[in-house]
């Protein structure tokens, strides 16, 4: 009898700790990497996370490009700096929004521009119904943080579910850990 408590609680406790322990599950699935970059960081990033899952990958090209000029983020009435004061602005994606249907997990990759998404990335959710898919954010900055853009992410796309978000500093160490933290990991 004292060996059936023993082992009935042991078990108990090792349900507890798997239970406390699992990274919450989200659909596996077909996969694609999206992504916007206006100098090249996000691009690489993007590129090693799809390598990484042998996913598709979407780069979001502007239908007019940013120039130099365009990104000064010191003159205050660049086309980036009005962009990103502009609550309705939503820059033209070349080619348009394309479905995404079909995919379960969409991984969207951007810079940070003043603290957030850069417009176009609007544009994109704007455009592109995300609902019961996984959204998994990932971004290149200067020093900002995601949680501001994941913020964003939600609101955009109430019916998604959005994962953590990542600030990619050391490309595939930080998505290997940042994966196996979402339960994206497989
Ligand atoms: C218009 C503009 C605004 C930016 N704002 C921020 C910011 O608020 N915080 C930050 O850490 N970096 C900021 N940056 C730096 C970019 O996020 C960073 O250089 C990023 O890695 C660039 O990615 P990309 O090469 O894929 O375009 C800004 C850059 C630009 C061009």
């Amino acid at each position: 009898m004292k060996k059936f408590f023993a082992f009935a609680a042991g078990c108990a406790v090792l349900a507890a700790l798997c239970a406390f322990g699992a990274a919450p599950s989200y659909a596996a699935g077909k996969e694609i990497v999206v992504y916007f970059s206006a100098t090249g960081t996000t691009r690489e990033a993007a590129e090693t996370l799809a390598k990484m899952r042998g996913a598709d990958l979407w780069e979001i090209v502007p239908e007019q490009p940013y120039t130099a000029e365009d990104l000064n983020y010191h003159n205050d009435a660049s086309r980036s700096n009005s962009e990103q004061r502009d609550e309705s602005a939503r820059p033209a994606i070349a080619g348009g929004v394309r479905s995404l249907d079909g995919y379960d997990v969409v991984y969207a990759g951007y810079p940070i521009w003043w603290g957030n998404m850069p417009k176009i990335m609007y544009t994109f959710f704007d455009g592109c119904d995300l609902s019961g898919k996984t959204i998994a954010p990932f971004c290149t900055s200067g020093g900002s943080g995601v949680s501001a853009s994941v913020s964003t992410i939600k609101e955009l796309e109430p019916q998604a579910k959005v994962t953590e978000g990542l600030r990619v500093r050391n490309g595939e160490r930080d998505f290997a850990a940042w994966l196996k933290e979402t339960g994206l990991a497989r």
